[in-house]
């Protein structure tokens, strides 16, 4: 695999569609791309139906033509598999392929991703195709990287519950659990008389007439989870056995959990992702406030978090590979990027260590599905605004690779969040209907908060190295992990535990010595009652009685929990319910914060792991890679960079100017 030192060059690319436009237009899009100083072009990865006919015939010249073209220019090719559109014709040979929902739907053919992971004669289709482009441009010259697919579980895609995929999930079931009567007993199964006497009775956990049990669900879930990685590892081998030196790689999601990224990045030389930050906004954001304020900008913290989560998936080599260039077509609503916002979420993955930002698409579509989908280039052929935009950021990369002594190594941050999808998806398993907590929001809160102290951060999985970490902070770790335990316990950090960590068993069962499970290790607390609170509900833990953070109340929400600890609480509710276990360097924190509160908290936390915070002003933003500080107003007012922003008296601006304007960028090298 090519883990090797992240590159130190800045580049830019974007996703093409040669199959779209005609041929003799093909050479004058290459030599475009490169006046505005792309280096890199993704195509192919929606084009089975021009690769491949029904009697097997491949069509592979037309394409080999075009890397011919773009390599020819001067750029260098990330070649797609098609495999997340499989054409009609195939898709009539197998009426067993498309994925069915949780009411019995199937999700045919007329769009993408129509297939079931589980569907094994679909694996062989997949075999064939990608076989076929890697033999024939494998050693291309112009090949640099594969993509496997695109977007695994991109419309709601991971769980199917065909004939297929029960069939692969009773497998599985027989491989993982020790007899029925193993399974039965993993699971709780005596609970409402759901004891199987066979395999082959157990089926997908939906439809019936309540809940079904969590062990079930969760067991579902790590399948349908694990077949995606099954998935790609088929391709990722072909690939690898005929393209030797490519990186391969695929395009993850933002805000998406539904499949364990980290698990399926062990085989990846790259992990990208494609950023949508106002589609995300509109779609996914929550508080009105928030999508008022950065209607045109994105919130200051949703590039940056997904920046640092999948930086923490192919040890540290990360790209994206979609990055919006203007209106989207797919949110509730599809404001504009205010002017400069398309330059400075470039910068921002630079920042945060991505060796490669790729713009989707090279020109608008003015057919099919996606015509409200903006592009460098308008439908017919002229730039659009965000071609501008992108020719300015090629010319400030240039501009500063040209300085002397750039460093661009990101080194490791001193404070880690630790993020684990199985835990995550357990905690939404087990959530009460209101869904009043929900843990990938809160993880986005912490490293949210932390980043507004202007704080670096790393997300990583829970067995990642842990040894360059000051202070480790774990919210969704709710399985009870004896490795884990120990490792954090051997780590010298500061580890903080939040509400639900290690509380239920691998099979979704309260651990035997109660919450937090194993990680009674680290501090001698037992969880002996928890409560979900509806939305809006606030409780005030009296700083008074025990020192809180910073002498004030600390107000939390949505979920607290009862502990019976020797410790003597750092706080206390009205109700006698304690607030804050600390032993030693270890902290377990029993309720969710509001932000205000979460941000003392956290303050102090860092104060006492030694690491210097600031406040930054709302929506400015900083961010250190190698020698160089970077700096971003996503606020709707200019902000002038004073040392008290982080930015000495005499540093040096190598881009932008000392009052940054909304949608600013700045860099200058950080002081020694
Ligand atoms: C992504 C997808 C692209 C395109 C884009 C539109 O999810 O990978 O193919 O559909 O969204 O924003």
């Amino acid at each position: 695999m090519n883990r090797r030192a992240v590159s130190d060059t800045l580049r830019t690319g974007v996703c093409y569609y040669p199959e779209h436009w005609p041929e003799a237009r093909w050479a004058e899009d290459a030599a475009h791309m490169k006046r505005l100083g792309l280096s890199l072009v993704r195509i192919g990865e929606f084009a089975w139906s021009r690769l491949e006919s029904p009697d097997g015939s491949l069509h592979l010249d037309w394409l080999q033509r075009a890397i011919d073209t773009l390599h020819a220019a001067g750029l260098e090719v990330v070649l797609g598999t098609p495999t997340a559109t499989p054409p009609a014709w195939l898709t009539a040979r197998h009426p067993g392929m498309f994925a069915i929902d949780e009411r019995g739907q199937e999700r045919g053919f007329g769009s993408r991703r129509h297939y079931c992971f589980s569907y094994a004669p679909y694996h062989e289709d997949c075999r064939r195709i990608v076989t076929a482009l890697a033999e024939r441009f494998g050693e291309h010259p112009g090949i640099v990287a594969w993509q496997t697919d695109n977007e695994y579980g991109c419309h709601d895609t991971v769980l199917s519950y065909s004939k297929a995929a029960v069939a692969g999930f009773r497998q599985w079931c027989r491989r993982r659990y020790n007899g029925i009567d193993g399974l039965n007993a993993a699971w709780g199964n005596v609970f409402w008389s759901m004891e199987y006497t066979d395999f082959d009775q157990i089926g997908a956990p939906v439809g019936a007439v309540t809940e079904t049990s969590p062990a079930h669900r969760l067991a579902y879930w790590r399948y349908c989870s694990e077949q995606v990685s099954v998935f790609d590892r088929i391709q990722v081998d072909i690939i690898r056995a005929h393209s030797p030196g490519r990186d391969v790689l695929h395009n993850f999601m933002g805000n998406f959990v539904e499949f364990d990224h980290h698990a399926l990045s062990r085989h990846l030389d790259v992990a990208t992702w494609d950023n949508y930050p106002l589609g995300f906004l509109t779609r996914d954001g929550t508080d009105p406030g928030l999508q008022e304020r950065y209607l045109r900008t994105g919130v200051p913290d949703g590039s940056a978090f997904h920046h640092d989560l999948y930086r923490g998936c192919c040890d540290g080599r990360f790209w994206v590979m979609e990055q919006q260039p203007g209106p989207v077509n797919w949110a509730p609503y599809n404001p504009a990027p205010l002017d400069g916002m398309v330059r400075l979420w470039g910068w921002e993955a630079f920042a945060h260590g991505a060796e490669v930002t790729s713009y989707f698409r090279w020109r608008q579509a003015p057919f099919a599905q996606e015509q409200m989908h903006t592009g460098l280039l308008l439908s017919n052929g002229d730039e659009d605004q965000a071609a501008g935009e992108v020719g300015t950021l090629n010319a400030e990369i240039q501009a500063l690779l040209d300085q002397p002594d750039i460093d661009l190594l990101t080194a490791p941050a001193r404070v880690a969040i630790l993020f684990d999808y199985t835990g995550d998806r357990l905690q939404r398993i087990q959530q009460p209907e209101g869904q009043t907590h929900d843990p990938l929001e809160f993880v986005q809160r912490l490293h949210a908060c932390l980043r507004g102290l202007d704080v670096d951060v790393d997300i990583v999985a829970a067995d990642a190295s842990l040894a360059s970490y000051a202070l480790i902070l774990v919210s969704n770790a709710t399985i009870s992990d004896p490795a884990l335990a120990v490792r954090l316990k051997d780590s010298d950090a500061r580890v903080v535990l939040f509400p639900r960590v290690g509380s239920r068993t691998r099979d979704a069962a309260i651990p035997d010595n109660l919450p937090p499970g194993e990680l009674q290790r680290l501090i001698d607390v037992q969880v002996v009652r928890s409560e979900s609170l509806p939305p809006g509900e606030r409780l005030e833990a009296d700083a008074e009685i025990g020192n809180g953070p910073g002498g004030m109340p600390m107000i939390v929400q949505s979920w607290r929990e009862r502990v019976r600890s020797p410790i003597e609480p750092r706080a206390r509710f009205a109700d006698g319910w304690g607030f804050h276990y600390t032993h030693g360097r270890i902290h377990y924190i029993n309720a969710i914060p509001i932000d205000g509160s979460l941000e003392r908290l956290l303050e102090t936390l860092l104060e006492d792991a030694g690491i210097a915070t600031r406040m930054l002003p709302v929506g400015v933003r900083l961010r250190r890679r190698g020698n160089l500080t970077f700096a971003f107003n996503y606020g709707p007012d200019p902000h002038a960079l004073v040392p008290a922003s982080g930015c000495p008296v005499d540093a040096a601006l190598l881009i932008g100017e000392r009052l940054l304007p909304p949608a600013g960028v700045a860099v200058w090298r950080t002081a020694p």
